[in-house]
C-alpha cells in the first residue's frame, strides 16, 4: 500500500456522485485514514436542522424535499470551515460543490486561501443500486454513523455501535425526495464532470463494489497521483 499520509503529505479532495452512491461511507474511510478534515454540507445542515438552529429551520423544507439550499447560504458555510485552517493535512468536501456557482467560488475560495485540489473522487453507480442503496439505509440521530439493513448492519437492529442511541431513516430517503435528488443531480451537479475534467483533476470510481473495493480503489488513485 503507498504511503499516503508521510511527513508533510496533505490531501485536498473532492468526493462527488449521485445520491446514495457512498460519498459518505467513502468519506469516514478516508478522514481516519488520511487524517484529513471532513467537511460535509449535508451533514452540516442536518446537524443544524437537529438542533433547531435558525439555520436549521432555514434549510428544513428545502432539505427535507430533496431541493438544493440555496448557493450563497452553502458558499457561506463552506468558506467558513476553510477559512478555519484547522486542517493540517488537508481536507475532504463530501457534497459541495453541487452548482457551477459553487464551483467557481470554491475556485475563488482556494485561491485566496493558497490551496490547491489534488482530486475530485467521482463514485459511480447506476440509479437502480442507488435506490436499493438509499431505502435500507439508516442513520445514527446522535453521531450520525451510516448504516444499511443488508449490506452493513448494526450489531442491535435499530441501534447505533459507536454511541447506541436510536437509528433513523432520513426523511429525504422517502421516495418522491428522491425522485427530486437525482433530478437535481442531473440537472445541476452532473455538468461539474466536465468542469473538472477539464482541469484534469476528475477521478472515475466504480461505486458498484462492496465499500471496502471502493476504498481500494480510490487510495490506488491516490498512490498513482
Ligand atoms: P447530502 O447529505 O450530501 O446527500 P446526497 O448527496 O443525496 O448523498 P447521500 O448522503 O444521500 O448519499 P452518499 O453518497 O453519502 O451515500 P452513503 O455513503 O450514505 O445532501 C443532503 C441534502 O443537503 C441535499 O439534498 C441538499 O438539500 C442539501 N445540500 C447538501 N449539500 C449541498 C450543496 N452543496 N448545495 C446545496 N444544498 C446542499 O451510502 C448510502 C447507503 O448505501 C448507506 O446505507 C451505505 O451503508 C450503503 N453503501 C454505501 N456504499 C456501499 C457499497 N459500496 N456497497 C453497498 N452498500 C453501500
Ligand atoms: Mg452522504
Ligand atoms: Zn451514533
Amino acid at each position: 500500500m503507498p504511503d499516503l499520509c508521510g511527513k508533510g503529505k496533505t490531501w485536498n479532495l473532492l468526493i462527488t456522485g449521485k445520491p446514495g452512491s457512498g460519498k459518505g461511507t467513502q468519506a469516514s474511510l478516508l478522514i481516519q485514514n488520511l487524517n484529513i478534515k471532513h467537511i460535509s454540507t449535508g451533514e452540516i445542515f442536518r446537524r443544524e436542522m437537529q438542533s433547531d438552529s435558525e439555520l436549521g429551520r432555514q434549510v428544513k423544507t428545502l432539505v427535507q424535499k430533496g431541493e438544493l439550499v440555496p448557493d450563497p447560504l452553502t458558499n457561506a458555510i463552506v468558506k467558513k470551515a476553510l477559512q478555519a485552517k484547522d486542517y493540517p493535512h488537508g481536507f475532504l468536501l463530501d457534497g459541495y460543490p453541487r452548482t457551477k456557482d459553487q464551483a467557481v467560488m470554491l475556485d475563488e475560495m482556494l485561491q485566496e486561501l493558497k490551496l490547491k485540489l489534488d482530486g475530485v473522487i467521482q463514485i459511480r453507480a447506476s440509479d437502480q443500486t442507488l435506490l436499493s442503496r438509499l431505502a435500507g439505509r439508516r442513520v445514527c440521530t446522535n453521531c450520525q454513523e451510516t448504516y444499511h439493513i443488508v449490506s452493513h448492519p448494526p450489531q442491535v437492529e435499530g441501534i447505533c455501535d459507536k454511541c447506541q442511541h436510536p437509528l433513523i431513516q432520513r426523511p429525504d430517503d422517502q421516495e418522491a425526495a428522491i425522485k427530486i435528488r437525482l433530478d437535481v443531480y442531473n440537472e445541476k451537479t452532473r455538468p461539474l464532470l466536465e468542469y473538472y475534467q477539464n482541469q484534469g483533476l476528475l477521478w472515475e470510481i466504480n461505486g458498484e463494489q462492496d465499500p471496502e473495493s471502493v476504498y481500494q480503489e480510490i487510495i490506488k488513485k491516490l498512490g498513482s497521483d
